[in-house]
């Protein structure tokens, strides 16, 4: 255990960072055990801002980890990680070059799958079911854990066909039409695309593509949608979009999105965790928090910019 000594006594333990899903009392070893207490706790939201009505809401935990490690050969990637991400968030994932969040969101959907000498130790939960179980089909955990990558990544298609990809590949092609459409609308796409979806995806500016990524996406309707800095090679109206969308997003999805850019966490996320060097996740909690009065040093310097 190498977990941050200068944590208070109420924020010990990174599985317990949010009023939200910190039901007192209850068994940190299920995941599913406080679902039950995690009732929406605000009876109208009268007078509560969006951000403050969202707070106040509770939702229960989508993704659980508790003591993951991740190793590639003998390099340590995770170090004793234990979060738990709220559903119908959105959760950001900062810190510097190397500490592990790319490993983490790969983690999730089992990307981690694909690189021969990665090792996944501890506990990992989608929902309530453990994601590194036998019995579990990557594929089947990808579609309903969907990814977007930095790069935006179509494949060499008309715009039609990228979306509806994952639905023909589920053999679903009823409604082909309507599910594309709602799925470019969604990504905020459709108004720009939809007199040319017989033309090719690559030909797409880098913000469109990226939209269009998102749009395939939430095509095969996921729960969780993770990003791995979706709009770091983008320009700032591109990126601005893709944090509007962002947050539209997250009112049907759990959003995790890791980011190199703190005033994009500070703007877009719900919640913020911070890993540092070694892989470790040094602190969890409301983004508010983190940015305004975080518990630990390491993580005021590393926000401050005096490292990493
Ligand atoms: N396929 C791999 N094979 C071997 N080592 C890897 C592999 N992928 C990542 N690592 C190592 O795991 C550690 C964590 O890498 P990871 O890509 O998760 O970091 P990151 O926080 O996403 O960094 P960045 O901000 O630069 O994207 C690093 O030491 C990295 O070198
Ligand atoms: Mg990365």
């Amino acid at each position: 255990m190498s977990r941050d000594t200068t944590q208070t006594e109420s924020s010990t333990d990174p599985t317990e960072p949010s009023t939200d899903t910190a039901g007192s009392g209850t068994d940190a070893a299920d995941p599913s055990a406080d679902a039950d207490q995690l009732v929406d706790t605000d009876p109208g939201g009268g007078g509560l801002s969006e951000r403050e009505r969202r707070e106040t809401a509770a939702t229960e935990p989508v993704v659980t980890a508790r003591g993951l490690d991740v190793y590639y050969g003998d390099t340590q990637a995770l170090d004793d990680v234990s979060i738990r991400i709220p559903a119908n968030r959105v959760t950001a994932m900062i810190g510097p070059s190397g500490c592990g969040k790319s490993t983490f969101l790969r983690s999730i959907n089992r990307m981690n799958d694909l690189v021969d000498i990665a090792r996944v130790d501890g506990e990992l939960f989608f929902q309530d079911a453990e994601i590194y179980a036998d019995e579990v089909d990557p594929v089947a955990l990808r579609r309903q854990v969907g990814m977007v990558f930095q790069h935006p990544n179509p494949f060499p298609k008309s715009i039609y066909d990228n979306v509806a990809y994952g639905l023909r590949v589920q053999g679903r092609t009823d409604d082909l039409d309507a599910v594309v459409e709602e799925s470019l609308r969604k990504a905020a796409l459709w108004e720009e695309v939809n007199d040319r979806l017989d033309e090719t995806a690559t030909g797409l500016s880098g913000g469109q593509q990226q939209r269009l990524c998102i749009a395939r996406a939430i095509a095969v309707d996921p729960e969780v949608i993770l990003m791995d800095e979706p709009a770091s090679a983008l320009d700032p109206v591109a990126t601005s979009k893709i944090e509007d969308l962002i947050a539209e997003l997250a009112e049907s999805y759990t959003v995790v999105i890791v980011t190199h850019n703190m005033q994009q966490a500070a703007r877009i996320s719900d919640r913020t965790a911070v890993f540092l060097t070694g892989g470790e996740l040094v602190e969890y909690d409301r983004t508010e928090k983190i940015f305004e009065n975080p518990e630990s040093q390491r993580v005021e310097d590393y926000i401050t910019g005096k490292f990493g």
